[in-house]
């Protein structure tokens, strides 16, 4: 097989905030896909980081009476231990206030001025007069214009549902200080998207050259327009000081928008990792680059992705990205998460509550398929299905073979029943199998390898070898039986293996094999080396756990 190099990123967590379940959708979608890539052998480096940049971060710190520093490398503890907690295989896991994305951020900015794409030009902004800061849109509220409902943001009414402009609110204040806001102009700096260069770079780079998902080449197809009709504006890449991120370089008291650091973190994050094991960041990075370079994220950030990311790094001499995976939206039993249900549920609270994260992963693959659809954690569907297919099929089938291996047969399979046609056919699905993991159509993936259990357990339930261990004379039939249904259970862990990672190492270690790889596919159970005791891999979900879980997340 073609060895492929694979650079792969998940969005950058906002570092005000725990990683909650919905954010989880998508650590887990990556890291799936990630985990696969490596059981088939390809070189694949995952890297991440937290997003530190920005004012709600900066107003957050001053608010819990720390310095940006201090609150960013807390949280990055935090979701570090998230991140590891949900078996997340970060290659490298960074910050995007680090010296690497500093020095990235600067070169990219100046290549791109030097190629005539920067316009510098005044702007008039809601300007906190007692704080002395500019104020974006999220820290402007008022009374809405429309029904007068108070306490509205400054781009729609809760109450009512009208969508307006900041400047529409009657009686605005600042949510930091309370004050009016009053206008105020400063000069800010511009990517000129309009320029025809970029508009006919990202005509090109969204429609023809790369194969996104349909709902996202056709929303960037409104975007980018015909020649002469595009919507491209001009994006704002600078904020005035106070701010917390980097300084740009010919503009004191300017900052870079936390929008324009923040994808080149994924680069920064990489280029640690690449010092630290030696790999050539130029030979990965540079336009001519012959790896691939993947970026998943969830809908709600695509144009940051197919558009902003990509221009910037065409003008500055980089590799543009091979594809964008978007995906949907998370929603609990059919609503919002929402902290008054309980269902704004945390990844801390999982772990603490005593929940087993793989079932989440289970659940989140067995919903998620290559497209932008929201996806549905439903709490009864969640227990039933990992408990009757997870449990259910596919662990029970290791209990129901392994003890009389064990303790009739010294642990060892019987060689001829190896090549048994029941074993055969499951071999045969790793294409097809293999083929949804590639496409990130897990759903798929999973109703096979479900499809194969039950088969799996068909024959079990027909040779019967609780029956067969009490009959004189059937050792030879029962140890066949046993051997089936064992390499059976070898192939099915295999295949989930991307999904539930730590069972798949008590798989191996209870086999006693070497770590599966996607082309043991076609090995078998050894003849020689004894599999070990089983002691039980998963435990069924308990129904009180769910209510202890909301309840542990209700504010
Ligand atoms: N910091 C930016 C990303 C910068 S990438 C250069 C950001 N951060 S975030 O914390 O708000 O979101 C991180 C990722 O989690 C995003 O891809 C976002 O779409 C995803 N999700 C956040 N809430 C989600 C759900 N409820 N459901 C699914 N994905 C969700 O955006
Ligand atoms: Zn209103």
């Amino acid at each position: 097989m073609l060895m492929r190099r694979i650079l792969v990123t998940s969005a950058l967590p906002y570092a005000n905030g725990q990683i909650h379940i919905g954010h989880l959708v998508e650590y887990i979608q990556t890291d799936i896909w990630v985990r696969f890539q490596r059981m088939r052998g390809h070189e694949i480096h995952y890297v991440g980081a937290d997003d530190t940049h920005g004012t709600p971060i900066m107003l957050r710190a001053e608010k819990e009476g720390l310095t940006p520093q201090e609150l960013i490398a807390r949280v990055w503890q935090e979701h570090k231990r998230d991140f590891d907690d949900f078996l997340v295989s970060f290659d490298n896991y960074y910050s995007t206030d680090s010296a690497e994305n500093r020095e990235l951020s600067q070169a990219i900015y100046l290549k791109l001025r030097d190629a005539g794409l920067i316009e510098k030009r005044a702007i008039e902004q809601a300007y906190d007069p007692v704080k002395e800061m500019f104020l974006p849109d999220r820290f402007i509220k008022g009374e809405c214009p429309k029904c007068g409902a108070k306490d509205q943001y400054g781009d729609s009414c809760e109450k009512c549902g009208a969508t307006y402009s900041p400047t529409d609110l009657k009686n605005p204040f600042s949510v930091v200080s309370g004050a009016t806001p009053i206008k105020k102009v400063s000069d800010h700096y511009f990517f000129k998207l309009s320029d025809p260069r970029c508009e006919n770079f990202l005509r090109e780079w969204t429609q023809v050259k790369t194969p996104l998902q349909a709902e996202a080449r056709n929303k960037m197809k409104e975007w980018v327009g015909e020649p002469g009709d595009s919507k491209l504006g001009d994006w704002d890449i600078s904020r005035d000081a106070p701010y917390f991120g980097f300084e740009i370089p010919d503009a004191p008291g300017k900052y870079f928008y936390v929008w324009l650091d923040a994808p080149i973190g994924y680069y920064a994050s990489f280029k640690n990792l690449c010092d630290k094991k030696g790999l050539d960041f130029d030979e990965w990075t540079r336009a001519d680059s012959e790896t691939e370079m993947y970026h998943f994220i969830g809908k709600d950030i695509l144009y940051f992705h197919t558009l902003f990311w990509p221009a910037t790094l065409e003008f500055s001499g980089y590799r543009t990205p091979s594809n964008v995976f978007a995906h949907g939206f998370l929603t609990v039993d059919g609503e919002k998460m929402s902290k008054s249900r309980g269902t704004f549920i945390t990844a801390h609270s999982v772990i603490t509550e005593g929940l087993n994260p793989e079932w989440f992963r289970y659940y989140f693959a067995a919903k998620l398929n290559a497209s932008m659809e929201d996806i549905d954690l439903n709490l009864q569907d969640f227990t039933a299905r990992v408990n009757s297919d997870l449990v259910g099929k596919y662990i029970n089938i290791a209990s129901r073979s392994a003890g009389f291996l064990v303790k009739r047969f010294n642990g060892l399979v019987d060689e001829t029943a190896l090549q048994d046609e029941l074993l055969v056919h499951l071999r045969h699905a790793n294409t097809e199998i293999a083929n949804y993991y590639e496409d990130r159509e897990f759903a798929k993936a999973l109703r096979r390898i479900m499809e194969l259990a039950d088969q799996v357990n068909a024959y079990v339930d027909a040779n019967k070898p609780w029956e067969i261990a009490k009959q004189e004379g059937q050792d030879a039939q029962l140890q066949k039986v046993c051997t089936i249904t064992l390499e059976a259970f070898r192939i099915l862990s295999l295949y989930l293996k991307p999904v539930i990672p730590r069972v798949a190492t008590g798989v191996e270690e209870f086999l006693n094999i070497a770590p599966m790889q996607w082309a043991d596919v076609d090995q078998t159970l050894s003849t020689t080396r004894a599999i070990r005791a089983y002691s039980h891999l998963m435990q069924r979900v308990d129904p009180k756990l769910i209510d202890a879980l909301l309840a542990a997340n209700q504010a």
